[in-house]
């Protein structure tokens, strides 16, 4: 059967207190919602309905793609009705699966049991909390059988003593959930259309309700309010950094470290503690990575040393190269094997060759640097000039004496010397000596005149 999948995400969150939607506010760098539809198209639904309502523009513009279709719900009647609206738009020989757009860590692998022939009628995946308050309690007789679920506020004080709970989440053929959510009703303490209703009309049709037990209630915690926001990421953070652990990473605080998307380590990388991973990162063998660094979507080759306190965005980082401290490389930074950044130099769009180094208070844009060049500390390439960038080429060998200005376009030819100072506004020759200076004059005893 063809696999559809309902997200719940009108409910308005109003326990967040913000002006965004909930499901938007963002858990391990996605917003909750995204990693939900990722988790749907990981179990190969082939199309996504989203169930929105408050402010639901925002969430459709942010989230827009082509396997989801946004279905509104303008009043929200609760999780039977938010279904419903889905329903239509969804051919006769699907199997449903509904997940909620507020459940964001919950796996392809714990769902997938769920998915189960049409024959099996209706699934239901539960976990078992030690506080279960504001669940609702799965009801099983005397077999063991699952007979109904109450919700917290219709349970008795029996009921309310079962700590098996409903997560929310389930499976059903598409013409099963038809027929149950068009008999539901609002007759209940919260005057909603309980979707949890289904499970005692399954039961009286006759039908097996399976129930999948989540061992990890983690996996399945619902976010109502920004304390559970952050106690979700933490728990996250903990289970990720224990994971690289495993794969042989040495971490100098696993509690100090965050990853807001995919890290990938090979064997013996060291990372201290205050670090940020964003989006795509990898990390080759032995790297290290000081404390205090923040990296987005870069790729570090093995043996190279990012030091404290450097941001990278973008770039690349071929194998033993030195970064930092407090070097900024963004996007296109492209370094060579044994390349070197020093402290407070930025890198943008510039491949720098194999062995060059720039060691100190440098900026480098638009660059083509070759190898075994040396930077000397103040060199700017002024690639702008109000209007377009120009590009720099320094060539093999040339040496760049401090505090220059290589005016754009400009290239300095092979193992040309720049004298300090230099403002350099045309290209040399190999093996020149190019300097720009004012004659130096000393005028002697000036100072004692003055006085
Ligand atoms: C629901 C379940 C409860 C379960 C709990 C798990 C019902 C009746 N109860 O309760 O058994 O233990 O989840 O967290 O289903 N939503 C809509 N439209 C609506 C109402 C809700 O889209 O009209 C969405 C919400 O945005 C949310 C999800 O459905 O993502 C669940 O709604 P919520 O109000 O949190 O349900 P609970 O009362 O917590
Ligand atoms: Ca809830």
């Amino acid at each position: 059967m063809e696999l559809h999948t309902v997200i719940l995400a009108a409910g308005q969150g109003t326990r967040m207190r913000s002006r965004l939607p909930k499901v938007l506010h963002s858990l391990a760098g996605r917003p909750m919602l995204e990693h939900v539809i990722d988790t749907a198209q990981a179990l190969g639904s082939v199309r996504t309905h989203v169930v929105y309502g408050h402010r639901g523009e925002q969430v459709r513009d942010r989230l827009s793609r082509p396997q989801v279709n946004w279905v509104e719900q303008t009043e929200q009647l609760g999780t039977g009705h938010a279904v419903l609206q889905a329903l239509p738009d969804i051919p006769d020989s699907a199997l449903v699966l509904v997940l909620y757009g507020d459940v964001p860590l919950v796996r392809p692998e714990t769902l997938r049991p769920l998915l189960i022939p049409a024959s099996a009628g209706l699934a239901i995946l539960t976990t078992t909390l030690d506080d279960p308050a504001g669940y609702g309690r799965i009801v099983r007789d005397a077999g063991g059988s699952v007979r109904h679920i109450v919700e917290q506020k219709d349970a008795s004080a029996e009921e309310l003593r079962i700590r098996e709970i409903n997560t929310g989440l389930l499976a059903a053929p598409v013409t099963r959930l038809r027929g149950w959510l068009e008999r539901c009703s609002n007759n209940n303490a919260q005057g909603e259309y309980y979707l949890t209703d289904v499970v005692a009309m399954a039961v009286s049709d006759g039908l097996s309700v399976t129930a999948v037990t989540a061992a990890d209630p983690l996996e399945v915690s619902g976010i109502n309010n920004r304390a559970q926001l952050a106690g979700l990421e933490r728990a996250w953070q903990r289970r990720q950094a224990e994971s690289l652990m495993a794969a042989g990473v040495t971490l100098m605080d696993p509690a100090r470290l965050d990853i807001r998307g995919e890290l990938d380590c090979a064997t013996d990388v060291l990372i201290d503690v205050n670090c940020v991973f964003e989006g795509r990162v990898e990390l080759g063998e032995g790297v290290s990575i000081g404390p205090n660094c923040v990296i987005r979507d870069c790729r570090i080759g093995a043996g190279s040393t990012v030091e404290a306190n450097s941001v990278l965005e973008q770039a690349v980082v071929a194998e033993n190269c030195t970064v930092g401290p407090f070097a900024r490389l963004r996007p296109g930074a492209d370094l060579a094997t044994g390349a070197k950044v020093g402290n407070f130099v930025e890198v943008k769009k510039a491949h720098i060759g194999p062995g060059s180094k720039i060691n100190h208070l440098s900026y480098i844009g638009d660059a083509e640097v070759g190898s075994g060049v040396n930077i000397g500390a103040g060199t700017i390439t002024c690639n702008y000039d109000g209007v377009s960038k120009h590009r720099t080429v320094i060539e093999d060998g040339a040496f760049i004496g401090s505090d220059t200005q290589l005016v754009a376009p400009v290239t300095v030819g092979r193992n040309t010397v720049v004298g300090a100072g230099t403002t350099m506004t045309r290209d040399s020759e190999p093996d020149s000596l190019v300097v720009s200076r004012a004659p130096q004059k000393n005028i002697p005893g000036w100072t004692k005149r003055r006085r």
